[in-house]
């Protein structure tokens, strides 16, 4: 294969772009300080990776042993303009000598009002927008339910299987998966119904339009168009597989919430900032969306969210509706502002792209002589490999749990994902040199090799 030149161009990178093993994973730092997790962080605050880390940079993870993993996750599609980004260290250090904090709704600054109109200016479509800034991912979503609610004056809300939306009461409700994100946790919302989504490799490859025909239908015999405020979909479904789904299904619903006086929510949380080689997922089927959730890419890793979306829905919200004590922080706007500025300067969607070429090139060919690899799927840096029981077609959770595991031991950050567990996700910073991510999945395909069949497959 051929290797275009490293991606990686925004300062040039600070860490050795290579992959180190001076200890076994974990190396005894990690183990001591897993061991103190045990006794200080609550159990229900799980990690994947037995590693602690101490710097990360381009492509590679530094951990507390001195060992550099592959970093093929982003802190789950967080640091796609890399970590420490040069430009974003020097907007945060130098927003940060000059105020931590005031309060955007006490005294407000400028920064929140820049990433304000650069959101209005990016996200899709050419009508007159507004945003509103918050700290998650989970908190934007409630927010844009809030907004369609308070400009409809109709409460119910549709999302689909195998979304994600987060783990706050409203965002749980509006979640599929109960374990380990809802379980227990109940009673959950009201007001939110499900609706089928298209999932071509199981839906036996319903059109796009046929299945958002079927999740209509649910939506009207179930719901009542004229009862519902919003539609909340990610257009690529992340963690519940990296589910895209079928041409036509989106711009269907899309056409469809708009007739019917229904607020379109696209949740580009996972999705947004380059990540799936274009700003916007929902640019690829030219979707305008009524307003679009982002938090995750948006900051360089400061915890920064929005919504954005047409002036007439975020202005239906009374003064004072909407906010927060911490929403828009200046050191986040600042850090967002210079990431913003990246993915606009720096080549980031065409990077994205050659990544997702790179990978998927790689898993279809495997895919090709090992049918425990069920499909190959996803947009740009958001690729994912399904996996199967040959035999059955079910999903192999405990497979992909293996490749991941035995990936991890050999330096390789790599995340699973799935409603059935049974999905190995790739979401490498966008600033990763190419040769590392050749080698990162070399290690991930060689696990997958080396993994044992399941018995009977
Ligand atoms: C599509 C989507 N929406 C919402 C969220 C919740 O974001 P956060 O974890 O920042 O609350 C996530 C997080 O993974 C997500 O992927």
């Amino acid at each position: 294969m051929t290797i275009a030149e490293p991606v990686y161009t925004a300062g040039g990178p600070a860490l050795p772009q290579e992959r180190r093993l001076v200890t076994s994973i974990p190396g005894p730092r990690s183990a001591e300080l897993a061991a103190r997790k045990r006794d200080a962080v609550a159990a229900g605050v799980g990690t994947t990776m037995p590693v602690y880390a101490t710097s990360a940079g381009g492509g590679v993870v530094v951990d507390v042993d001195g060992n550099s993993l592959i970093d093929l996750g982003s802190g789950i599609a967080v640091t796609g303009v890399g970590n420490a980004h040069p430009g974003v260290v020097k907007a945060i250090a130098e927003q940060a000598e000059r105020a931590t904090h005031t309060c955007f709704m006490v005294t407000p600054y400028e920064g929140y009002v820049a990433v304000a109109e650069a959101l209005n200016r990016l996200t899709p479509g050419e009508h007159a927008k507004r945003s509103a800034l918050f700290n998650s991912g989970a908190e934007a979503v409630e927010n844009a339910v809030k907004i369609a609610r308070a400009h409809t004056g109709r409460q119910a809300v549709v999302a689909f299987d195998h979304a994600y939306h987060g783990r706050t009461n409203l965002t749980m409700a509006l979640t599929a998966k109960s374990m380990p994100y809802k379980k227990g946790f109940g009673p959950f919302a009201s007001e939110v119904y499900r609706a089928p989504v298209s999932y071509p490799f199981r839906d036996g490859g319903m059109s796009g339009p046929d299945a958002a025909r079927a999740a209509i239908s649910r939506i009207e015999t179930q719901v009542g168009a004229d009862q519902l405020a919003a539609i909340i979909i990610e257009p690529i479904l992340g963690e519940g597989g990296f589910i895209v789904p079928a041409e036509g299904f989106l711009t269907t619903l899309a056409r469809w919430a708009r007739e019917n006086g229904v607020v379109f929510i696209a949740d580009e949380v996972q999705t947004g900032f380059a990540r799936t080689g274009r700003m916007f997922a929902s640019e690829h089927e030219a979707i305008v969306p009524d307003l679009v959730t982002t938090a995750k890419g948006i900051a360089g890793g400061m915890p920064l969210s929005a919504v954005t979306g047409r002036a007439e829905m975020m202005d239906a919200v009374h003064g004072g509706g909407l906010g927060g004590t911490y929403g828009g922080n200046p050191v986040a706007c600042a850090a967002a502002l210079a990431a913003i500025d990246a993915f606009e300067n720096d080549g980031l969607c065409e990077a994205a792209e050659r990544i997702g070429e790179v990978i998927t090139r790689r898993f279809s060919e495997i895919a090709g002589s090992d049918p425990r690899v069920g499909d190959v799927r996803g947009r740009g840096a958001m690729i994912a490999v399904e996996f199967v029981k040959p035999s059955t077609g079910e999903p192999d959770a405990a497979l992909a749990a293996r490749v991941a595991a035995s990936a991890h031991t050999q330096g390789v950050i790599v995340l699973t994902c799935g409603t059935f567990g049974n999905v190995i996700r790739f979401l490498p910073p966008l600033t990763i040199p190419l040769e590392l991510l050749v080698e990162g999945i070399d290690i991930v395909a060689t696990a997958l090799r080396d993994a044992a069949h399941d018995a009977g497959t």
